[in-house]
């Protein structure tokens, strides 16, 4: 998926490249720009007012595809330059940068060492090395959405759980039986951390992918991965719904929304509302 670049390099210790494109208006092209760019090993973008700054590790780097490309799309920018990012202690960095997020009126999510807020969710997330703090619109989106229903007693997947934030948000709402799925063993011992720190216990942590979802329905599935992870684990997404099960998706840019679209359907399944922070999108999912 697209992150930021901070959570990039707490990921991967590697030095990193930076461009930075001086647009000359901001139109839909640059969403298409932005995928041709990944599609080269571009990891990571932020966009500001003027400028798109996109990521890339060096050793991934070819200058050749790199001239290609920003001829190709060189009537969308006035011009370019370069920064390069050597390696450095960027989790320490992530960690002092980290502000409180409010994800609503209700609910925020801080680091330990901040003072508790005065919201009723006063969520607790020390990410280390995971994705799943609210700095990035996908998790927000996410988040807030979790408000919109009534939790209670309903259970959950939770799929590509990364510091378990939306376990435990879930939890706090009422939601019992949540399974957590994640990937990365690193990331999971993280979860574990923000788990009992606060103080959740509804949460069962799983270490492994789509295969190894307990074989049951849930009410709510919860996924926030990048588009092409989510069709290539879809079947098994299939296997643990029922037909009022509600399947929450982001991870993905509002231009791959047709193409995901056009994916359900072929599974009997609409897309029955949709939400937007930022080109980042949020579908709810039902059976026809
Ligand atoms: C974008 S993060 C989402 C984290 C958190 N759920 C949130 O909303 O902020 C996606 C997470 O999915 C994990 N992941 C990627 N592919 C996966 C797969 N096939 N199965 C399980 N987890 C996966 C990644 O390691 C990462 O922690």
């Amino acid at each position: 998926m697209l992150i930021h670049f901070l959570q990039l390099l707490i990921l991967f210790n590697l030095d990193y490249l930076e461009f930075r494109f001086f647009y000359k208006e901001r139109n839909l092209l640059i969403d298409i720009f932005i995928q041709e760019l990944a599609a080269i090993e571009f990891e990571a973008f932020e966009e500001e007012k003027e400028f798109l700054k996109a990521f890339v590790a060096k050793n991934n780097f070819s200058e050749t595809k790199f001239q290609l490309l920003t001829l190709k799309y060189k009537h969308l920018y006035n011009s370019y330059k370069e920064i390069s990012h050597p390696f450095q202690n960027w989790n320490k960095k992530w960690e002092s940068n980290f502000e409180i997020i409010n994800i609503n009126q209700f609910c925020s999510v801080r680091a330990s060492f901040h003072l508790p807020t005065n919201k009723k969710y006063d969520i607790i997330i020390n990410p280390k090395m995971s994705f799943g703090t609210g700095h990035h619109e996908t998790t927000r989106l996410m988040a807030k959405e979790l408000f919109n229903y009534e939790l209670s007693n309903k259970s959950i997947l939770d799929f590509g759980s990364g510091t378990a934030i939306l376990s435990i948000i879930s939890e706090k709402l009422g939601a019992i039986n949540i399974d957590a799925i994640e990937i990365d063993e690193q990331v999971n011992k993280n979860a574990l951390e923000n788990i009992k720190i606060n103080k959740a216990s509804q949460i069962n942590v799983i270490t492994g992918t789509g295969k190894d979802i307990p074989n049951k329905k849930y009410d709510f599935i919860l996924v926030n991965i990048n588009r092409n992870t989510i069709i290539k684990e879809f079947n098994y997404f299939l296997n643990s719904i029922r037909s009022d099960s509600v399947l929450i998706l982001s991870g993905f840019l509002y231009s791959d929304v047709n193409y995901i679209s056009k994916f359900l359907k072929k599974h009997n399944l609409k897309i029955i509302n949709s939400k937007m922070e930022n080109n980042w999108a949020l579908l709810i999912v039902k059976f026809f």
